[in-house]
């Protein structure tokens, strides 16, 4: 079945795949392009409603982000921010620099009855702009203004073009969900046809489709994502999935054990096993970048595939838990390539098989959800997100099977502390990463000259954005002394309070 599509065209907003998650919290598939796409997708087939995003440029920059709207002749359309600045400036309104730069919370005022912001539970809006419209286009009214931006709102007479200056998709917009819910459903008269549901059965019916009587390789590392993708491709061709799991000897402490566990007795007791750690060691020995690890360690997971071949005979596929923001993050014209997840980019160019990747227009928490319809247990939905080259991206300096003890040993205590004390609930990811700076200290009178472990506790929403956790000093100074005592090779603790951005969640 055909989903209905809201098309949001991004104009390089720091929100863009915020209003994606939030389209599809309200049960309507979307998807995102960047505006240099956005033509070739309209080419493709007609979405049934699109949303402009915001961005930080002017309409009057030259080369700014622009579209050619007869390409959306028809389509209902709601603009934000710079959206809502670029349809005035391409339909005849006017554009200005605003004396006044409005951002954070304002209030909206002089609302239009029945207009797309009427009757809002609250008139917060969050604003975050330095132009603004000073005229809409012809036959657009003004539905909302704030003290310094006279146009917040507008809309055409026609009731299917819609622009507000406002960030309705941010949660300082308290009611921005009923401007969102308005016009997808009242304006554009969507009906509400994505749920996980239809979303693994159309998945089953594409895989289906896509690899015939092919054996498709599904490599688990233990994760979310692999697993849940592993349950999918299960569900939809049975045992032509051949379910692998690498042990790469950068799992954390007890990992690998669980993760077989699990798998054999819950759903897949057909998973075949790979010991590769010596194999990855030997190849990550004296790499150190870590750009480099992340290439080494993809292409020695295709080579253990090769090694195997027998086992994996007759696999033409390999199937990965690539997400949304893996895609986004890995680089799109529009946003800046940060690092090589390895389950995008890092595969080598000799690998022969082809690859699927079913989850990749998912976010995380779908993702957890499609498990859960799936039938796989909680513990395995609920698992913290872990990179899939695993300690490598978390030992800076060279991987070594001593280092990755130590990392291990003091992860392992940083986590069960969290979790007896019921604090590992409000955490996005937390882990123990090991430096590879040295420096003195003195136990039982002796000189020591070790690397320090850092802690890493993150809320998040989807990894795009983050923020460390607010521990107890009390709690710290605990996890501290338990592993400078109880972890040989390490002699100090700092804890991590970065936010992503400016840093990123994990240390490499
Ligand atoms: P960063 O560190 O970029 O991470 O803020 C965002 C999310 O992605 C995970 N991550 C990875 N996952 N391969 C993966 O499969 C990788 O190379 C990789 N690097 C980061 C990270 O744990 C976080 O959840």
């Amino acid at each position: 079945m055909r989903h209905q599509l809201v098309l949001v065209i991004d104009f390089g907003g720091q929100y863009t795949q915020l209003i994606v998650r939030r389209v599809r919290d309200l049960g309507c598939y979307s998807e995102m392009v960047p505006w240099t796409g956005a033509a070739e997708k309209l080419a493709q087939g007609r979405p049934d409603a699109v949303i402009l995003s915001g961005g930080p440029r002017s309409v009057h920059d030259p080369g700014a982000p622009d579209l050619d709207f007869s390409l959306i002749e028809g389509i209902p359309t709601l603009g934000i921010c710079y959206g809502h600045q670029l349809m005035a400036h391409r339909l005849g309104g006017r554009v200005e620099r605003a004396n006044d730069r409005e951002y954070g919370r304002r209030h909206l005022a002089n609302v239009a009855e029945r207009s797309l912001v009427s009757d809002l539970s609250s008139d917060q809006v969050w604003m975050s702009h330095g132009d603004q419209v000073e005229a809409p286009p012809h036959g657009f009214s003004v539905t909302g203004a704030t003290d310094t931006c006279p146009i917040a709102a507008f809309e055409d007479a026609g009731g299917s073009r819609f622009g507000v200056q406002f960030h309705p998709e941010v949660s300082h917009t308290p009611d921005g969900r009923t401007v969102l819910h308005r016009f997808l459903f009242q304006k554009a008269g969507l009906q509400g046809d994505w749920s996980s549901q239809n979303f693994i059965d159309d998945e089953v019916e594409r895989i289906r489709a896509k690899v015939g009587s092919d054996k498709v390789l599904c490599a688990v590392s233990g994760g979310v994502d692999s697993s849940v993708m592993a349950a999918l491709l299960t569900r939809a061709i049975g045992d032509q999935a051949v379910c692998v799991f690498v042990d790469h000897g950068m799992l954390r402490k007890g990992e690998a054990e669980q993760v077989v566990e699990t798998f054999t007795q819950t759903f897949h007791p057909n998973l075949i096993k790979i010991d590769a750690s010596e194999l990855f060691f030997e190849a990550l020995s004296g790499v150190t970048e870590p750009e480099a690890k992340r290439k080494v360690i993809g292409a020695e997971f295709v080579r253990c595939f090769e090694l195997h071949a027998e086992e994996l005979a007759g696999c033409t596929w390999l199937a990965q838990g690539t997400l949304y923001p893996d895609v986004i993050e890995s680089g799109s014209p529009t946003a800046a390539k940060i690092k090589t997840h390895h389950n995008v980019g890092g595969l080598p160019d000799w690998m022969k098989l082809k690859v699927i990747e079913p989850l990749k227009w998912l976010f995380k928490d779908e993702v957890r959800e499609v498990g859960r319809k799936l039938g796989l247990p909680e513990d395995v939905v609920d698992r913290e997100p872990f990179p899939g080259p695993g300690l490598a991206v978390r030992i800076l300096g060279e991987v070594t099977a001593e280092r990755v003890r130590i990392t291990q040993d003091a992860d392992w205590i940083f986590r069960s502390e969290l979790k007896s004390r019921g604090l590992n609930k409000g955490i996005w990811q937390s882990y123990a990463a090991l430096l590879d700076v040295r420096s003195v200290g003195v136990m039982g009178d002796e000189r020591t000259y070790e690397n320090p472990i850092v802690l890493r506790a993150v809320q998040s929403e989807d990894a795009m954005t983050a923020q460390a956790f607010p521990f107890e000093f009390e709690f710290l100074e605990h996890v501290c002394n338990r592993i400078v005592n109880e972890v040989n090779g390490v002699n100090r603790v700092l804890y991590d309070l970065t936010s992503k951005p400016p840093a990123t969640i994990e240390w490499e």
